[in-house]
């Protein structure tokens, strides 16, 4: 598992304390680790698969029982928030594939943080990270409209996700959403999510299959999304 980001930012030793104390878990795709709500401290670490973050909509103003914050994948950490500040899970995690994890006690990491400057900072770093994604989505979804806001996801999981064909050079995400789920992370409905795909294979940007999306042209995509 060494090599992956989170522990990429930690001595061997740090590592080490931190495999001996975790717990590997294998899930299938639908399984839910832990709902927005439940308190716990548990940090989990992907090994393999993808991992989706999502939080109820109390209001009836959106056309989703939930939003999508966010896809994890391997390397990526998650369940620090509560760790950190005493308070319940912000998100409900759930499994997008068959997926394998590390959950990390808290308590035990706790002690960790404390004698460790390495795992403090390796938390922060990452910490600091997701505040500048968020306040850039933040930013970019209060002004753009659903092609924008599309376009702008589609970016984001082809940084993450995204594999060059060597055969063609596009981008191939395979981001393992359904229709729904995508509509979902923009914020609107499957139909106009569904239509803005269209629109963009139209113009010759993407191709749309089922859980892939291959970029074919990226400044296209760019150009609506700023
Ligand atoms: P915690 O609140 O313990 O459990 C849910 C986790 O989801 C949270 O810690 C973070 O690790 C993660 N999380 C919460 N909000 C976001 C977000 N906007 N983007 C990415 N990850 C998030």
């Amino acid at each position: 598992a060494a090599g992956q980001p989170f522990f990429a930012a930690l001595d061997e030793e740090s590592i080490s304390h931190i495999l001996d104390i975790s717990e590997v878990i294998v899930c299938h795709r639908g399984a839910v680790l832990f709902e927005a709500g439940d308190p716990a401290r548990d940090l989990f670490l992907v090994v393999s698969g993808k991992v989706k973050l999502t939080r109820p909509n109390p209001g009836a103003r959106t056309p989703h029982r939930e939003s999508l914050l966010w896809l994890m994948g391997p390397g990526d950490m998650f369940g620090e928030l509560s760790l950190v500040d005493g308070g319940t899970r912000s998100t409900t995690a759930t499994t997008l594939t068959h997926a394998s994890l590390l959950r990390v006690p808290g308590s035990d990491l706790h002690d960790l943080v404390e004698s460790k400057h390495d795992v403090a900072l390796a938390l922060l770093g990452r910490l600091s990270e997701r505040l500048r994604r968020s306040d850039n989505t933040t930013a970019h979804f209060v002004v753009g409209g659903v092609p924008s806001r599309l376009a702008y996801i589609l970016l984001d999981l082809a940084d993450r996700f995204g594999r060059t064909d060597p055969a063609t050079g596009n981008l191939v995400i395979h981001h393992d959403l359904t229709q729904q789920e995508l509509a979902q992370a923009v914020g609107s409905s499957r139909e106009t999510v569904s239509k803005a795909l269209t629109d963009f294979a139209q113009r010759g940007w993407i191709t749309s299959r089922p859980r892939t999306v291959v970029v074919v042209d990226r400044e296209g995509l760019r150009a609506i999304a700023d």
